[in-house]
């Protein structure tokens, strides 16, 4: 009997420099990948997420630092040693193939059968809905369908691993949104491991079991969805994750911190008394209340009415503006009171990322002699 490890990627402080002098395009990065689980690489645009894709897939290698595949290090190994298939962004199709022949490529080098090769054809074409389509010209396929095909091509040679860059940009919001409920669907079904990079924050929230926020080479914070967007932990994070109020803020001591000159009860523990920090507050924790009954106190300035929920922009006395998303109206102009629970407070440290963050907690809680 074998157990099979959980973990079948591994980066180990890997750091890619392209040139000599320049800084690095990936700034010692370390994470885990475990099989069968749809895994997002999340950030703006040259942050090193298509990096990430090709130190894995082999197209690159890393300047230093361990990568390991399925327990073995695999810094040196050429590509087509690697149990990993990429779908790209244009998705490289041979334009002079039919379907049937794209999906085949692959199979055709590795001189397979011609009963096998069918075999698998069919099988990988049903997957991605596409049988009856096999003598159609690439050409002739609408986008979201040369996409299935893509996926077609790459999940026929079954990897382990299934890296997909940006696959969706290309298609318009209506089939976008449809195909990731279709990608989704299918990493369920095939169980293999998906590695999905967009600079998208809703797609990242909406398919991902885990998702890595990037920013300028190194991960700012790895967690479920809801963790990154109920806890992000810097400004970074917050930001780019959704709309968000962010205010600077003192931990005065756990569970207390005060802004807007009041104190107000958190659930965060565990900084330095009176340390600086900022804190979040989502658009939807704020609610809206009479001046008296409110933890704020606010002037509307302008309401949107967003399909579901009225956006509303208001300005407290210190000129600070507080974004609210509320299914009640309110009066332009008016001053009224904001509610929020203590759980609606995030609080977040300046620009460290949650590795900076552990060793620093780690190293005050030594000093402190705070023990166990
Ligand atoms: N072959 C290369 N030679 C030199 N620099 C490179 C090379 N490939 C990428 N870079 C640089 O590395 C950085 C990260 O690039 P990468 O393609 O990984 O970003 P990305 O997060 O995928 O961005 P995007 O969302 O725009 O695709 C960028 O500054 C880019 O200019
Ligand atoms: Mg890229």
């Amino acid at each position: 009997m074998t157990t099979q490890n959980s973990t079948i990627i591994a980066f180990d402080q890997v750091v890619k420099r392209y040139e000599d002098d320049e800084e690095p395009v990936l700034k010692s990065v370390s994470f885990e990948i475990e099989r069968g689980k749809f895994y997002t690489l999340l950030g703006p645009s040259g942050c090193g997420k298509t990096t990430i894709l090709r130190l894995i897939a082999g197209f690159a290698e890393p300047t230093s630092g361990t990568i390991t595949l399925d327990g073995k290090v695999i810094n040196q190994v050429p590509p087509n040693e690697r149990q990993v298939n990429t779908v790209f962004q244009d998705y490289a199709l041979f334009p002079h193939l039919n379907v049937f022949e794209n999906v085949a490529f692959g199979l055709r080098i590795k001189k397979m059968k011609k009963a096998e090769i069918e075999r698998k054809v069919q099988e990988a074409l049903r997957f991605v809905n596409l049988s009856g389509y096999e003598g159609r010209a690439i050409t002739e396929m609408s986008g979201g369908q040369r996409q299935r095909v893509a996926i077609a091509r790459a999940i026929v040679n079954e990897p382990q691993v299934l890296l997909l860059d940006e696959p969706l940009s290309a298609l318009d919001l209506k089939l976008r949104t449809e195909m990731q409920y279709v990608l989704r669907e299918m990493q369920q079904r095939l169980g293999i491991t998906f590695i999905f990079v967009t600079h998208d924050q809703e797609e990242a929230l909406a398919m991902s079991d885990w998702i890595f926020v990037m920013n300028k080479g190194v991960i700012e914070q790895s967690g479920t969805p809801n963790d990154i967007y109920d806890e992000p932990i810097n400004r970074f994070v917050a930001d780019f994750i959704g709309e968000s109020n962010i205010v600077p803020a003192v931990m005065i001591e756990d569970y207390l911190v005060e802004f807007n000159g009041r104190r107000f009860e958190c659930v965060d523990a565990g900084l330095r008394p009176n340390e600086a920090v900022e804190i979040v507050i989502r658009p939807e924790d704020l609610e809206i209340t009479t001046v008296a009954q409110g933890k704020l106190r606010v002037r509307v300035d302008t309401q949107l009415f967003r399909g579901v929920h009225y956006e509303i922009s208001c300005y407290d006395e210190s000129g600070h503006e507080w974004l609210v998303h509320s299914t009640k109206k309110a009066e332009v102009g008016g001053e009224i009171g904001l509610y929020f629970d203590p759980e609606a407070i995030h609080v977040m440290r300046f620009g460290e990322t949650e590795e900076e963050f552990d060793r620093r907690l780690e190293a005050y809680s030594e000093g402190d002699g705070h023990e166990g």
